[in-house]
């Protein structure tokens, strides 16, 4: 593996040894144990939209494992000119020994790694957002146990963290029920991915996508770059929320999964998210751990 550019990529048994290192990086840090394993070496962080998590998680990680990282936006590099994502990539390739880019087109993130000789790590694109799936399934595995079997209910848009998500659970053995409305469907790679296998079922019913579900996950209606669709999708995405109803539905021991940041009242109640914070907050925390596991795979 040299990159990490979408869950789609990887087998099952790379997403479980990244999982597998991230359980041990996190216990091992919380008994005080560090690791330096990147000593020496850099990350250039490129964002085009803004972030909170991803930005203080991939620093903060680069920094415990003994490494340096570079803040970048888009703007401020030439790459917001118009300088080419090949040469960008070359360019890069002489001074860091890795990129994790935050970006639109999923085809820009396939063409640094195209491009450059160091390993390129996708911090979201609008197509898939890897690094927060493998943080969830991270997550999921922590409060109950195993992957095999556990059924998610993804209630929301089919949109770059739903992608992912879908990938993720049907590699790793899960069922998977996704709910939008009409017309926000996953991505069709995604979907030719999905196609005949039983664990998966594409609905407009949130409540058939509740049903029974150990993990109920959200996500917001309108993503970055969507803001002038966001009345829009506020009619479409009536009635798709995470509430008291629909938690009614699922497992009773179901835990609410959601990679933030969350609009209360939108895609999940105020009182629901309250409710089920501590997981919320803990699949926050594993973005660091998942996160250093998967810098000390690819560039250690
Ligand atoms: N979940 C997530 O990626 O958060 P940020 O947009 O804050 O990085
Ligand atoms: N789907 C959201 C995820 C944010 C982490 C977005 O792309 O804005």
């Amino acid at each position: 593996m040299k990159d990490l550019l979408k869950i789609l990529d990887l087998s099952k048994e790379e997403i479980l040894e990244i999982l597998n290192l991230a359980d041990q990086m996190k216990y091992e840090s919380k008994n005080g144990i560090a690791h330096r394993v990147l000593e020496g070496k850099t990350l250039a962080m490129i964002f085009q939209k803004s972030s909170t998590r991803t930005r203080v998680s991939f620093e903060v990680g680069m920094y415990q494992l003994g490494g340096y990282a570079l803040f970048l936006t888009h703007n401020d590099l030439q790459i917001g000119r118009g300088e080419p994502v090949e040469d960008t990539s070359r360019v890069l390739s002489r001074y860091v020994n890795g990129i994790m880019t935050r970006t639109f087109a999923q085809e820009e993130v396939e063409s640094l790694a195209k491009w450059s000789c160091i390993p390129v790590i996708n911090g979201l694109t609008d197509f898939e957002h890897p690094c927060q799936i493998l943080a969830d399934l991270m997550t999921i595995r922590e409060y109950h146990s195993a992957l095999e079997g556990v059924k998610i209910g993804y209630i929301g848009d089919g949109n770059n963290v739903c992608n992912s998500l879908i990938a993720g659970a049907l590699k790793c053995g899960m069922k998977i029920s996704v709910a939008t409305p009409k017309g926000y469907e996953p991505h069709a790679d995604t979907l030719a991915f999905a196609k005949g296998n039983p664990d998966f079922v594409l609905t407009t019913s949130p409540e058939e996508a509740a049903k029974d579900a150990d993990v109920l996950y959200t996500d917001v209606w309108a993503s970055m770059g969507m803001e002038e669709e966001a009345q829009q999708r506020m009619k479409a995405f009536a009635g798709f929320q995470v509430n008291d109803e629909i938690m009614n539905l699922a497992h009773p021991k179901a835990i609410v999964q959601h990679c933030l940041p969350a609009h209360r009242g939108e895609e999940i109640t105020a009182e629901v998210f309250e409710a089920h914070a501590n997981p919320i907050f803990d699949e926050a925390e594993n973005r660091l751990h998942a996160q250093k596991a998967i810098m000390a795979m690819l560039m250690g």
